[in-house]
């Protein structure tokens, strides 16, 4: 089974991702990593992400692997990683060259051990439009502005990043722009989404509501191979 997550920075994506991976035993791909792996490799570089050749040259060479130690790193996460990384992800090339690895996770889809799995959960924005246009299940998660910066000043906090939840939300609000307005891929939810606002919810909530979704899709599945 793949299920796909999108939604805009801060909707609760990688939270639910990661709870409906354990629930229901898949392996888990966070698409927003390949664009973080570049920026970050940039950076360490001395290269700077407005040189699109140059975010070009380093997404060739990226790999499964590289992505995986890069995001050990105390940037990777950081408001920089997040700013560059949406920079970069604008780049259509760029996504044309790091579309490849995402799509080959989900033919082989593995568990942190290398294990296989029967499946997987995809989170990013354009997993349910580009990069698994036939998942079995398409979510599209989102909230207010200010309920997402809240959520991501909090985080922040609580990792020990010195910033004003006036500067996250200024970068919440400048990331929604780029990532829905760009000519690649803009962040929208795929037609057979469910759009799920997670504005009022608990985290419980938005957990019960997403596997009623994907328990009621599992049945009309497991209808649609009877009757065939
Ligand atoms: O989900 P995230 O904050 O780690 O994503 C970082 C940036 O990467 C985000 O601003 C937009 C981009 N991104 C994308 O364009 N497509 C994806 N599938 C995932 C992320």
């Amino acid at each position: 089974m793949i299920i796909t997550i999108d939604g805009p920075a801060s909707a609760g994506k990688g939270t639910l991702a990661s709870f409906l991976a354990s629930c229901y035993r898949l392996a888990y791909f966070d698409t927003g990593m390949v664009y973080r792996a570049v920026g970050l490799e940039m950076f360490l570089r001395g290269l700077n992400v407005e040189d699109e050749a140059a975010a070009a040259e380093i997404a060739t060479k990226l790999t499964f692997q590289r992505m995986m130690e890069l995001s050990t790193h105390p940037e990777f996460r950081g408001p920089r990683g997040g700013q560059n990384a949406s920079i970069i992800s604008a780049y259509p090339e760029v996504r044309r060259l790091l579309l490849k690895m995402q799509q080959d996770f989900c033919k082989n889809p593995t568990f942190p051990d290398g294990s296989p799995a029967e499946g997987a959960v995809y989170d990013g924005r354009d997993t349910g439009t580009v990069v698994c246009p036939g998942a079995d299940v398409k979510l599209f998660v989102t909230a207010s502005p200010e309920v997402r910066a809240e959520r991501r000043y909090k985080e922040f906090l609580s990792r020990g990043i010195q910033i004003s939840y006036d500067e996250v939300l200024k970068d919440i609000k400048a990331r929604d722009e780029r990532d829905s307005t760009r000519s690649a891929a803009p962040l929208r939810p795929a037609e057979d989404a469910v759009v799920l606002d997670t504005s009022s919810l608990s985290i419980e909530e938005v957990e019960q509501k997403a596997c009623a979704i994907i328990d009621s899709r599992l049945v009309s599945l497991e209808n649609l191979k009877k009757s065939v």
